[in-house]
C-alpha cells in the first residue's frame, strides 16, 4: 500500500492518529520536501517522533525517480508525507496514476491545507475564487498570468489567495554550466516581494484588474506558534517586513461580507483608513443594476 499522509501545517504532532498509525507500520517513509516546509518541526524531530527513519523526496525523486519510491508497495507498507494536504494546491496525483498503473493500492489521509487554513483570517472560504501562485520573477521570466485570473475572480467579487513561489535545491546557473551539483540555500517568496511583483504587474498591464488601494491580507506561518495577519492596502504590503516564511497573500474581492470586515479590523493599522479602502474597491466591477427582461426581449 502507498499511503499519501497529509502532515498539516506546523508541529511533528499535526498529523493524524491515523496517519501516525500508518506511518509506523510503514517500511519506508518518504517526506516530501519541495512544496512547503513544517515551521515548527524538522526531518531530525519527525524521525524523533516516529521512532524511524525519513528520506527526503525531492522534485526529481517525486517526479522522475518515482519506480523508486514505489519498489515494493504492492507487497509492502509506504507511506509519503505531504505538508498540509497531500491535495492541497500541490496535487500528487502523477505519483497515484503511477502507483495503480503498477498495481499497488492507494490510501490517502488528509490533514489541514493552507487552502482551508487561511479561514483562520476572517475571510470566508466559499467567498474565494481561484488560487492563483506567484513564482520569483527573474531578469529574463517575469510570468503574469496570475493576473487574468485574479481580474476574473475580481470581476465577480471573489477575494483571491496566492500562494507564493519556493526555491528549493536550485543550482546557480554557473554551476549548472560546470555540472558542479552546489544548491544555493532554499528561499521562500515573501509578502513585500508578492506585492511588488503584483504592482509590477498591473503598470505593465494597467488594465486595473487591482490598484495600490486594494485591500489586501497577509498572512504569516499559518498554524505555527508565531502566526500572524496583516491587512492593508496592496501598496502598504509591498512595504511590510512578514517575517520568517511561509507566506500567503490574499486581495479581497468586492463581496466583503460585514462580519467578514469586522474580523479584519483586528489586522489593521487604522480602522477607518481600512473601511474605506475597502467601500472604494466594492465599486470596482460593480455589475450594472438588474434590469429585467420585457415583453420586447423576446418579441424577436
Ligand atoms: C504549493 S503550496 C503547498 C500546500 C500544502 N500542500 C498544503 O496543503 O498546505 C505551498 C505554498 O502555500 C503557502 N503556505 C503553505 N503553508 C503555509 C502556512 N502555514 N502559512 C502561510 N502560507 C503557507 C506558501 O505560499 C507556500 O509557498
Amino acid at each position: 500500500m502507498l499511503y499519501l499522509i497529509g502532515l498539516g501545517l506546523s508541529h511533528e504532532t499535526d498529523i493524524t492518529v491515523r496517519g501516525l498509525q500508518a506511518v509506523k507500520k510503514c517500511k519506508r517513509v518518504y517526506l516530501e520536501a519541495y512544496t512547503s516546509i513544517l515551521m515548527a518541526a524538522s526531518k531530525e524531530s519527525l524521525e524523533s517522533f516516529y521512532g524511524k527513519e525519513v528520506i527526503l523526496a525531492d522534485r526529481e525523486l517525486v517526479e522522475t525517480g518515482s519506480d523508486e519510491m514505489l519498489k515494493d508497495a504492492d507487497t509492502e507498507d509506504i507511506a509519503f508525507l505531504v505538508v498540509g494536504d497531500p491535495f492541497g494546491a500541490t496535487t500528487h496525483t502523477d505519483l497515484i496514476i503511477r502507483a495503480r498503473e503498477l498495481g499497488i493500492k492507494v490510501e490517502c489521509i488528509h490533514n489541514a491545507s493552507i487552502m482551508n487554513a487561511v479561514g483562520a483570517c476572517g475571510l470566508q472560504l466559499y467567498q474565494f475564487g481561484q488560487t492563483v501562485s506567484m513564482v520569483f520573477f527573474t531578469d529574463s521570466w517575469r510570468p503574469d498570468s496570475f493576473y487574468d485570473k485574479i481580474m476574473e475572480n475580481r470581476k465577480i467579487g471573489l477575494h483571491t489567495l496566492i500562494l507564493l513561489d519556493i526555491k528549493v535545491k536550485e543550482q546557480s546557473i554557473e554551476n549548472m554550466a560546470r555540472g558542479r551539483l552546489i544548491y544555493e540555500p532554499p528561499r521562500y517568496m515573501d509578502i513585500s516581494t508578492a506585492a511588488s511583483q503584483l504592482l509590477e504587474i498591473e503598470s505593465l498591464r494597467k488594465e486595473q484588474a487591482y490598484t495600490e488601494a486594494t485591500p489586501c491580507v497577509a498572512i504569516s506561518r499559518l498554524g505555527a506558534p508565531t502566526q500572524s495577519f496583516k491587512a492593508g492596502s496592496l501598496k502598504e504590503l509591498s512595504n511590510y517586513d512578514a517575517g520568517e516564511p511561509l507566506h500567503s497573500l490574499i486581495m479581497l474581492g468586492r463581496q466583503v461580507h460585514d462580519l467578514e470586515l469586522e474580523y479584519l479590523y483586528e489586522f489593521v493599522d487604522d480602522k477607518d483608513s481600512f473601511k474605506k479602502l475597502v467601500l472604494q474597491d466594492q465599486e470596482f466591477f460593480k455589475p450594472p443594476p438588474y434590469v429585467p427582461p420585457t415583453e420586447d426581449d423576446f418579441s424577436n
